[in-house]
């Protein structure tokens, strides 16, 4: 799709009745990030996710889809103990999670992770910029890359990643010129979020694109539906006809013959 111009449209999903409206929209690649965490787990980072959540939320996701590729986050110090416990790991989502790829953050500090999961014949999606599992040591959820030095160790980041052997690389959140350099320097796909209209493809939180989750939102979303009013209006409804006795009315009951009934007394 890179190479015939062709942009490419990633929306993340955590369960399977999204996951089968995501799929059946004709959204190219679903991953289940670790947004997870901030969006269906209620934490204030991607951090506290193991392992087992992204197993459980995988495993669902891939019984939803019948035609996107599924790429699976691989989860805060899954990767970064030892190349066995990552390669353990990246094989549990696809095993276990039948996740096709998995996607895990940094540069130069995870090439070797990376050559030794693909290695394992399990493809390897990069994630650069603001990478949310650091966001400690970053400071904050910042725009990254934005001075002349911090922009050329990405560059470096991505071409390194490129040829330790990712399919494609993520770039979050950094200025949409050197999203531009690096998807001119790589052979593979950069999806953007929060990186501009030059990357291969992009990707958002299906959550944010849908209005789902407003703790707090990014300027790089853009929103598609208010979902989150229409979820609150339609509980509301439901309460107040529970209260009224409007609900349940005679289409949803079940009724029995008189004479069985007369058999209890
Ligand atoms: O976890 C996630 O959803 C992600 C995307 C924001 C790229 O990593």
């Amino acid at each position: 799709m890179k190479q015939e111009g062709t942009p490419i449209a990633m929306l993340t999903a955590y369960d399977y009745p999204m996951a089968t409206l995501v799929d059946a929209s004709g959204i190219d690649a679903i991953l289940v990030g670790d947004s997870l965490g901030n969006v269906v787990l209620g934490y204030d980072s991607t951090v506290p996710v193991t392992m087992e959540d992204m197993i459980h939320h995988v495993r669902a996701v891939s019984r939803g889809v019948k035609r996107a590729m599924v790429v699976a986050d691989m989860p805060f110090l899954s990767y970064h103990i030892s190349r066995e416990e990552s390669v353990r790991n990246a094989g549990r989502l696809m095993q276990e999670g039948l996740a096709q790829a998995v996607k895990l953050e940094g540069g130069s500090e995870v090439v070797d992770t990376v050559k030794a999961i693909t290695a394992a014949g399990i493809p390897v999606m990069g994630h650069l910029g603001l990478t949310p599992q650091s966001v400690h040591q970053l400071g904050g959820f910042k725009v990254q890359g934005k001075d002349g030095e911090a922009a050329r160790r990405l560059l470096e980041d991505a071409k390194k990643l490129e040829d330790a052997g990712v399919f494609a690389i993520v770039l979050e959140c950094i200025p949409q010129q050197l999203a531009k350099v690096i998807t001119e320097s790589v052979s593979v796909p950069t999806i953007g979020i929060g990186a501009g209209i030059h990357c291969d493809g992009q990707i958002l939180v299906t959550h944010d694109l849908l209005g789902m989750f407003s703790d707090f939102t990014p300027k790089f979303v853009k929103r598609y539906a208010n979902l989150k009013e229409q979820i609150l209006q339609a509980c509301r409804d439901y309460q107040q006809e529970v209260r009224s006795k409007a609900f349940p009315g005679p289409e949803h009951v079940f009724n029995m013959a008189e004479e069985e009934l007369k058999k209890i007394y």
